[in-house]
């Protein structure tokens, strides 16, 4: 039976770290309130001019590399990200012509943070359908561009010796501060190849799900068509261009569907959580993870971290998280591995995969 296998993993990670304390310069938060109530130590911010599509295509090529393959040999793209360089064309377009493709199908997907599990389901289709033997699927964002700091505040955050926000500027901050202190940059990209004979290894079963009746929890409310025109200067005067957020219920929501969609995929194929090597799950907060790790029974050593560097990285993180743990040895070839994630949608998945 053909199985869609994953080949090569890369990864790009920006070269600015930002600390919680030089986020507390330009807005009123802590350290310790950060890390107690989200587990996020520091995130990194590209340099402004850098894009998604920029990223994407960074671990594009080291994913390839991984894989010792070209970027000739890629015969479909998918880029999944919130945070595309323009409203269109996708930036799997833009990907493809940085990595010099052949003129393959490129599409993007917008399903936040739940984008990688939806991109593999897709892929895996392509591919036991014979649409495509080599795909490319990247998940990437450049987050930092919702953050509603004004150039000045950028240079004091980080360098403090630079003149530091004025006090409507700091209130301004402050309001989104709820949201900005969880994000971060990066990107992260898998190869996926037609295996004929992979002894078991590949994709073996996803479940996807989106309520589209809790939109309004995480969502952007200007900035689309909508409006008329789909933005203005008063939508950025009230910040209607940047992300609303309820936490409360967003948590709520994440720790319910992460555990039960969990289940639904163990369940149906038979497997236990004894059975896993590794529960790679989507880094919006390590209290969700640590709730859902104890609801699931699964010890720490099965579920890695890395949102205390990287902060949510959205649709990146986790091919970031697979990744690390595959070049660091955690994850080896044929070891049976899950992926959970939650997200704006509200959408939320699983994935089972030997790899
Ligand atoms: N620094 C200091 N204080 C803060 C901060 C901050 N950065 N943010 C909020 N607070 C304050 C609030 O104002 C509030 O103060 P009050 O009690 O005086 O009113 C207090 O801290 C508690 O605020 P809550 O919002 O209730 O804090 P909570 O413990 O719920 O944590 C958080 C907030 C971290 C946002 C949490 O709710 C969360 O992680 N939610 C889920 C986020 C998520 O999963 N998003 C989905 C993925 S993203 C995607 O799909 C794109």
């Amino acid at each position: 039976m053909r199985r869609a296998v994953i080949a090569g993993s890369g990864s790009a990670i920006p070269p600015r770290r930002v600390t919680n304390d030089m986020l507390a310069r330009i807005m009123d938060t802590s350290d310790a309130w950060i890390r107690e109530r989200s587990g996020v130590e520091a995130r990194r911010y590209v340099d402004p001019g850098t894009a998604t599509s920029d990223l994407g295509a960074q671990a594009a090529r080291r994913a390839l590399e991984a894989a010792g393959l070209s970027a000739r040999d890629v015969d479909l793209v998918v880029f999944a990200t919130m945070t595309p360089d323009h409203y269109f064309p996708g930036a799997g377009a833009l990907l493809q012509a940085k990595l010099e493709m052949r003129d393959v199908p490129c599409f993007d997907i917008r399903q936040q943070c739940v984008g990688f599990l939806y991109g593999l389901e897709l892929v895996d289709a392509h591919i036991r359908a014979g649409l495509a033997r080599t795909v490319l699927l990247v998940g990437a964002e450049v987050h930092s561009g919702f953050m509603p700091y004004s150039a000045a505040n950028w240079e004091h955050l980080y360098d403090a010796a630079r003149p530091g926000p004025t006090p409507e500027e700091h209130a301004w901050n402050s309001r989104f501060r709820h949201l900005t202190v969880l994000f971060g940059d990066a990107g992260a990209a898998v190869v996926l190849v037609a295996d004929e004979d992979g002894g078991g290894r590949g994709l073996v079963d996803h479940a996807l799900h989106t309520d589209g009746s809790e939109y309004d929890k995480l969502y952007v409310p200007g900035a689309g068509f909508k409006h008329r025109p789909y933005v203005d200067a008063g939508q950025i005067e009230r910040g209607d261009h940047i992300p609303v957020m309820e936490g409360r219920q967003v948590f709520k929501m994440a720790t319910t569907r992460m555990v039960e969609v969990a289940r639904q995929v163990l369940d149906r194929n038979g497997v236990g959580v004894g059975d896993l090597a590794m529960v790679l799950m989507h880094q919006a907060n390590k209290r969700i993870n640590k709730h859902c790790q104890k609801a699931l029974g699964l010890p720490d050593e099965k579920v890695p971290h890395n949102i205390q560097e990287y902060g949510n990285t959205t649709a990146a993180t986790i091919p970031l998280l697979w990744d690390e743990n595959v070049r660091a040895g955690r994850i080896r070839p044929r070891d049976l591995v899950l992926l959970v994630a939650f997200g704006a949608g509200m959408s939320w998945g699983a994935t089972l995969l030997r790899a």
